[in-house]
């Protein structure tokens, strides 16, 4: 009875949500009684990465007819914790959530696991060492992204026949799987290499604004002829970066080199026109593959544990002319 009162609850809240009466973003069932409900815990809005995943969240929630019930906990975990546990009230069929920080999860995962309701971990990790917390994970290989930006490196440090570079390196959010794992990706790639110093490292938590700020501090402490490369973990910190390189009347692209991670269209066509060097792919894609897994999950299917989307590299050494409109 408390499920079927819960379920209710659940199918009564997407309504009002519909209607915009309600704190969240959803999309209407396709028939009320047998339409799956994803509970969906996102972590921000804090760059165009994030803003084009929640899209592809919505749509493909819409595309398979699931109802989707959303909330945006604005950078703070506690709010995604909150989210986890209303989802598990409401008797969700499966939670989908992107974790801010890798730690912390573990007493709201136990109850999930405790009310039977599937978890699929989306883009972001969670440091566990028990894997039956949650049913699958699908997001980017991280490490793998950190490694193209510091093969892009020595490949660009050959082709300026450079005896020396300084890097500075502009951070994701602290604690954070993409900020952990593309900072040690790089190192595995240039570690060994005497021409490669990375000379400070300061957190622009994903933020544009953050990157800006980030930019001055490092500008005036080693000046433009101290720094030869900015790697940059996210396009919204390097866009920051680069608008504070340009007020400087430096050329970004030409006297800095600028590797940034994404592919947001605002981001390629400033490598198109040389005022970034390299962009390691990061797709925020993964609204279709989610559902997918849902879809079977609700079949009793068995789906894989680990899922990475193929992603690519864009440099200023590829033609990229051919490269379709990236969608957000
Ligand atoms: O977790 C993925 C990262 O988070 C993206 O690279 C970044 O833009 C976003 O904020």
């Amino acid at each position: 009875m408390r499920h079927v009162m819960s379920r209710l609850l659940a199918l009564a809240l997407l309504a009002l949500c519909a209607l915009g009466l309600a704190g969240c973003a959803a999309k209407a069932p396709g028939t009320a009684q047998s339409a799956l409900v994803v509970g969906f815990s996102q972590l921000g809005s804090e760059s165009g990465w994030r803003i084009g995943n929640t899209a592809s969240m919505e749509q493909a929630a819409e595309r398979w007819g699931f109802g989707l019930m959303m909330d945006n906990a604005n950078q703070r975990q506690d709010k995604q914790i909150a989210a986890i546990r209303s989802f598990i009230s409401y008797q969700v069929d499966v939670i989908v959530f992107s974790p801010i920080v890798e730690t912390g999860w573990t007493n709201v995962l136990t109850e999930a696991k405790k009310a039977g309701i599937p978890v699929i971990i989306m883009d972001r990790m969670i440091e566990t060492d028990d894997d039956g917390l949650y049913t699958a994970y699908i997001g980017a290989d991280f490490l793998a992204e950190g490694r193209r930006a510091g093969e892009y490196l020595l490949k660009k440090a050959d082709a300026m026949g450079a005896e020396h570079l300084n890097v500075v390196e502009i951070t994701g959010t602290e604690e954070s799987t993409p900020m952990r794992e593309r900072q040690a990706g790089f190192m595995q790639a240039v570690d060994g290499d005497v021409r490669i110093s990375v000379i400070e490292r300061v957190s622009g938590d994903f933020l544009r604004s953050k990157g800006e700020e980030c930019m001055r501090y490092l500008l005036k402490k080693y000046g433009a002829d101290g720094i030869d490369v900015v790697y940059s973990h996210n396009d919204e910190m390097t866009l920051g970066a680069l608008d504070v390189l340009e007020a400087a009347g430096i050329n970004p692209g030409k006297d800095i080199v600028l590797i940034s991670v994404d592919g947001q269209q605002e981001a390629v066509d400033a490598l198109k026109e040389g005022r970034i060097n390299c962009i390691v792919e990061c797709t925020p894609d993964l609204g279709e593959n989610v559902m997918r897994m849902v879809d079977a999950l609700s079949r009793g299917e068995e789906i894989p544990k680990q899922n990475h989307p193929e992603e690519t590299v864009f440099t200023e050494f590829d033609d990229l002319s051919g490269l379709a409109p990236r969608g957000y």
